[in-house]
């Protein structure tokens, strides 16, 4: 690109977060993508709820943790993450060195965007004796507040790191705190953030669909709200629920948790029946619309110009990667 297009292509990013270039419509897309990762040696990550072509086209899939894994182990070039922002971000922290790019720079996440860090802060300085585990679906700026990171499939073992006196926040997620209260029998403060995906599931439908299909098991992601959980007979991350549908001898599922994860259970067991737990509403709300803002086009272009690129400030990053480091240590130490 030259430096005039360069400028076209940055102003675009900055106004509508990815970079609006029309295409060949007969472009093969997922041949392009991958001459493109080879030629850059370029690692394409994708989170599960990411749509099924980038998926197809992604060279790891996986939960928040698994991707975080993997972005700090990578030798290559560089990262593409498709995924939402905070994920890249954590992509970018481990990896100062590496360009970390998104599909599209506005790929948000509202349970982040619960938990802003100036009140934070506040919220923080109200509870002086406590430590701060955080849920990874948190800015860099929390991040940086926190003692240590954790994911849903870890938030356990990282919470039960700490004696049982010790007293400790938890954000951003009250779902997933109120849950590890449970299974802990720990009391610890929850920040009263949600994701907006999670939150949505109706109790009522869903108990409706159970005596419809009396065989199915209800699997659910522990975002979702208690009365849920209470119901679920599967709760874990979104690697937890695809391997739960491996291994148990069940044949027909209702999955509590956004429908992108759907594309790789019916792949791992095609026999299977899965239905997507409905929400209380007559939209498609279970698909999260930050995650489904990136498309296959916008992957392409992100490839092939390395725009939009993850940029942080080094002082906040170094404060945001020792939590994170501890966090991928305490689950080493686990075998996770
Ligand atoms: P996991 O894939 O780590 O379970 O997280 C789910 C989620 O909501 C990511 O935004
Ligand atoms: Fe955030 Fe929820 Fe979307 Fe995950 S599903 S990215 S937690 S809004």
């Amino acid at each position: 690109m030259n430096t005039d297009t360069l400028d076209t292509a940055r102003a675009a990013i900055e106004k509508r977060g990815f970079l609006d270039i029309e295409l060949d419509p007969t472009l093969d897309l997922f041949a392009e993508i991958e001459k493109l990762k080879k030629e850059k040696n370029a690692l394409l990550l994708a989170h599960y709820y990411q749509e099924p072509d980038i998926q197809d086209v992604a060279d790891y899939i996986g939960d928040s943790l698994g991707l975080a894994q993997q972005a700090e182990k990578t030798k290559a070039d560089m990262i593409v993450f498709a995924g939402v922002h905070f994920m890249a971000e954590t992509a970018k922290i481990l990896n100062p060195a590496k360009k970390v790019v998104i599909p599209d720079l506005k790929a948000g996440c509202s349970l982040s965007d619960s938990c802003p860090p100036p009140l934070f802060k506040k919220f923080k300085e109200q509870h002086p004796d406590h430590v701060v585990v955080s849920y990874i679906n948190c800015s860099a700026g929390i991040k940086a507040l926190s003692d240590v990171i954790c994911t849903s499939s870890n938030a356990k073992i990282v919470v039960e790191s700490f004696q049982k006196e010790q007293k400790i926040i938890f954000a951003p997620d009250k779902n997933l705190g109120a849950y590890i209260n449970k299974v802990t029998g720990r009391d610890m403060v929850l920040w009263n953030g949600a994701c907006m995906v999670h939150e949505i599931f109706s109790l009522e439908k869903i108990t409706k669909l159970k005596v419809r299909h009396p065989n199915a098991k209800l699997i659910a992601h522990p975002e979702c709200e208690d009365p849920v959980l209470r119901i679920a007979d599967f709760i874990g991350s979104t690697t937890g629920l695809l391997k739960y549908t491996q291994t148990d001898p069940s044949q027909e599922y209702i999955v509590a948790t956004e429908t992108g994860i759907l594309h790789q259970m019916m792949k791992a067991s095609p026999g299977k029946t899965f239905i997507p737990a409905p929400p209380n509403n007559n939209c498609a709300c279970n698909d999260c619309p930050h995650m489904k803002l990136n498309t296959l086009e916008k992957l392409y272009l992100c490839i092939k110009y390395e725009l939009p690129e993850i940029i942080m400030e080094e002082e906040l990053r170094l404060a945001a990667k020792k939590p994170i480091d501890r966090m991928l240590e305490i689950s080493a130490r686990a075998g996770l």
